[in-house]
């Protein structure tokens, strides 16, 4: 079966490295093997948004690079789609993947879907109930041309059931989770961001911003920074690895505005790094998607910059404040956050795997696509598939 990922932007490698693994597992009993084309459609192209990411988890190399690069959404989509109709048919996959809510996954969609080639969607039925957010565009265009919708949570099969899909949709678990749970150890072992910045294991806060709804919009922009040289100020370090767009917007349009010395603003990280900052952090303040994941898989309090979460489940099981992008709302999460552990560090274990799966999302997303080239109705691992999986238990980091 050949099957072909289109991906593009930093969450999308890190989807993809556990489809990646889960390919090989499946090639390697001996079954009819998947063929793995990679496109890269080059929606991020810095090598620390990219490389980094196929460097450091072992990511096959993408067959093509579209190049596409940045640029308004009509744009850089139709470059996109432009780019991938001949990939498409120069390959000829039986089934197309994509993953999660980007522009890169909504043309990938497109591209195939109008080639009558299959496409499956990797993080299908996520929604955040706000149409203004380019993502949820995506997601919601995305699912509805999809053939196969592999569904993350429970929730997630709920909207997709709600919208009339859930005959297409399968419950596979979160292969952000797979990642974590297959990554953290190794992080454990090579990182060592904490020495570089000089700081000590739980007394320092992390934070990352980029969607744009904060960097597009100044006031959003300058309580959210505003914020963070407060909290800093108040003795709790910050470290900001900061995304190209949100470095952009900063110098645009508060060319004033400077970090205190307790605010480490760095360049973007690496996975590893990153899962080592979460780990080990007091907690996370955030409005990215993976990121508020990852921190409730790693036991750690956070606070999102934004009005709303797709991930709600994290909200649910009190490992998430929603505080938007007022300082004083954000001021008053973060002393939420202290009030509460004082009482103890909170532990999510047990809740992070009832709401986002066991580590197996992959295997069971490979055994989805295998059931549809064949269209079966039923998918599941088979039980060799599930017995030579190992997740990983251990320390946060
Ligand atoms: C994109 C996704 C978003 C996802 C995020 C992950 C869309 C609509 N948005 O947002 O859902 O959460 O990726 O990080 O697809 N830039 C660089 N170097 C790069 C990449 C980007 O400098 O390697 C700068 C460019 O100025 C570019 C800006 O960042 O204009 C935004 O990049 P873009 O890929 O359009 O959107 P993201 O904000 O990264
Ligand atoms: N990430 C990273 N380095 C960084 C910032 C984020 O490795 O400097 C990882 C993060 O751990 C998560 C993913 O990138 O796995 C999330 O990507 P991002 O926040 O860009 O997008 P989103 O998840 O919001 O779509």
């Amino acid at each position: 079966m050949r099957v072909l990922s289109i991906v593009g932007a930093r969450p999308q490698f890190i989807k993809m490295a556990a489809l990646a693994r889960a390919f090989e597992r499946h090639n390697g009993l001996g079954r009819e093997p998947i063929e793995s084309i990679i496109v890269h459609t080059g929606q991020h192209y810095d090598a620390e948004m990219s490389d980094i990411f196929f460097d450091e988890l072992e990511i096959p190399p993408a067959a093509f690079n579209l190049g596409v690069g940045s640029g308004p959404h009509g744009r850089q989509t139709a470059h996109m789609l432009e780019k991938l109709e001949p990939v498409l048919l120069q390959t000829r996959p039986e089934m197309v993947l994509i993953y999660g809510d980007t522009n890169s996954s909504l043309a990938g969609a497109l591209a195939a879907v109008k080639l009558h080639t299959p496409v499956a969607h990797v993080e299908a039925g996520v929604r955040s109930f706000n149409r203004r957010m380019p993502e949820e565009i995506n997601r919601v265009v995305a699912d509805h041309v999809s053939d196969l919708l592999l569904a993350p949570t429970r929730t997630a099969m709920e909207n997709l059931e709600r919208e009339g899909l859930s005959r297409r949709a399968v419950l596979t678990g979160d292969v952000m989770y797979d990642a974590v749970a297959a990554h953290r150890q190794v992080a454990a072992r090579r990182s060592s961001i904490l020495g570089i910045l000089g700081l000590a294991p739980g007394t320092y806060a992390l934070a990352t911003v980029h969607r744009a709804e904060n960097t597009d919009d100044a006031e959003r922009l300058e309580g959210i920074v505003t914020a963070f040289n407060d909290i800093a100020g108040d003795g709790l370090p910050l470290v900001l690895p900061l995304h190209p767009r949100t470095a952009q917007a900063v110098r645009a349009t508060l060319p004033r505005w400077s970090p205190r010395p307790s605010l480490h603003v760095i360049p973007p990280v690496g996975y590893l790094d990153m899962l080592c900052l979460v780990g080990h952090a007091r907690l996370v303040l955030t409005d990215s998607g993976g990121l508020q994941k990852e921190a409730f898989f790693l036991g750690c309090p956070c606070v999102t910059l934004r009005e709303e979460t797709e991930w709600t489940e994290t909200v649910e099981a009190a490992g998430n404040i929603v505080a938007g992008a007022a300082p004083a709302a954000i001021r008053a999460a973060v002393r939420t956050w202290e009030h509460r552990l004082a009482g103890g560090v909170p532990d999510f274990a047990a809740a992070a795997s009832t709401s986002f799966g066991d580590g197996r999302a992959a295997d069971r997303i490979v055994q989805a696509l295998l059931a549809a080239a064949q269209g079966a109705a039923h998918v599941g691992p088979a039980a060799d598939e599930t017995a030579a999986i190992n997740t990983t238990e251990g320390a946060r980091c």
